[in-house]
């Protein structure tokens, strides 16, 4: 998969054929992070890679208002069917953001970094901090070295393959992301499991980091 073409009919013709393939509840990581940015009493938060909301749910049955950066139109429409037309989610690759000059007090990205090039993982991460409210919050979950398809596929760059049906993966262990966080208010790593192996990512604006 090399543009951005590429992935939008990837997962256009994902959500069509599957429909939601992730079920209503949220995940773990989701549930987490709901505790963690309810605790920090934070508001109003992004979330790119929204898909179809079941993520998103959760955080707005607390009181946290959630808009959304999706590639696929489809999944827009079913995020609208289920949840309702109030959530301003933008058409759009994360690759595209700024979409509005909004600073958010929280981001949640979950399942979606690891998908990027390396270019493409570098401006995410920046994008997301300078849209961070000063002492916001960024969590990100990625998957992890540990999985079961870590070194599957075609061999793209280090710890990168093409896992199947032209989906790219970026696999990270502790010492990537602290390379590609360590600039972004990284101040705790978790193990979680998903589906697959998880890193749970922490990060915090302030006037010490870039
Ligand atoms: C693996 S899924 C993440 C899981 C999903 N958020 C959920 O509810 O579990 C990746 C999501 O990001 C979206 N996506 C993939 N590449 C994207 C991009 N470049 N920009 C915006 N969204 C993207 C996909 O359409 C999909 O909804």
């Amino acid at each position: 998969m090399t543009n951005d073409k590429d992935k939008t009919e990837f997962w256009e013709s994902s959500f069509i054929e599957k429909q939601e393939m992730w079920g209503f509840e949220p995940s773990n990581s989701a549930i987490l992070t709901k505790d963690f940015f309810v605790e920090k009493s934070l508001k109003n938060i992004l979330i790119p890679g929204i898909g179809y909301g079941r993520n998103a749910q959760v955080f707005r049955e607390n009181g946290i208002t959630v808009t959304g950066i999706e590639i696929s139109k489809t999944a827009i429409e079913m995020a609208e069917k289920h949840y309702g037309s109030e959530m301003t989610i933008y058409h759009g690759s994360v690759t595209d953001m700024p979409f509005d000059q909004i600073k958010y007090d929280g981001i949640f990205c979950y399942a979606l970094i690891h998908l990027l090039d390396g270019n493409e993982r570098d401006k995410l991460i920046r994008d997301c901090y300078s849209q961070l409210s000063e002492n916001g919050y960024m969590v990100f979950t990625v998957i992890s070295k540990e999985a079961q398809t870590y070194g599957k596929g075609r061999f793209l760059s280090e710890d990168r393959y093409e896992i199947f049906d032209g989906v790219n993966m970026f696999f990270y262990d502790r010492t990537s992301i602290q390379a590609e966080f360590g600039q972004a208010g990284l101040f705790e790593i978790t193990e979680i499991t998903e589906n697959f192996p998880f890193f749970l990512i922490k990060c915090k604006k302030n006037n010490h980091t870039t």
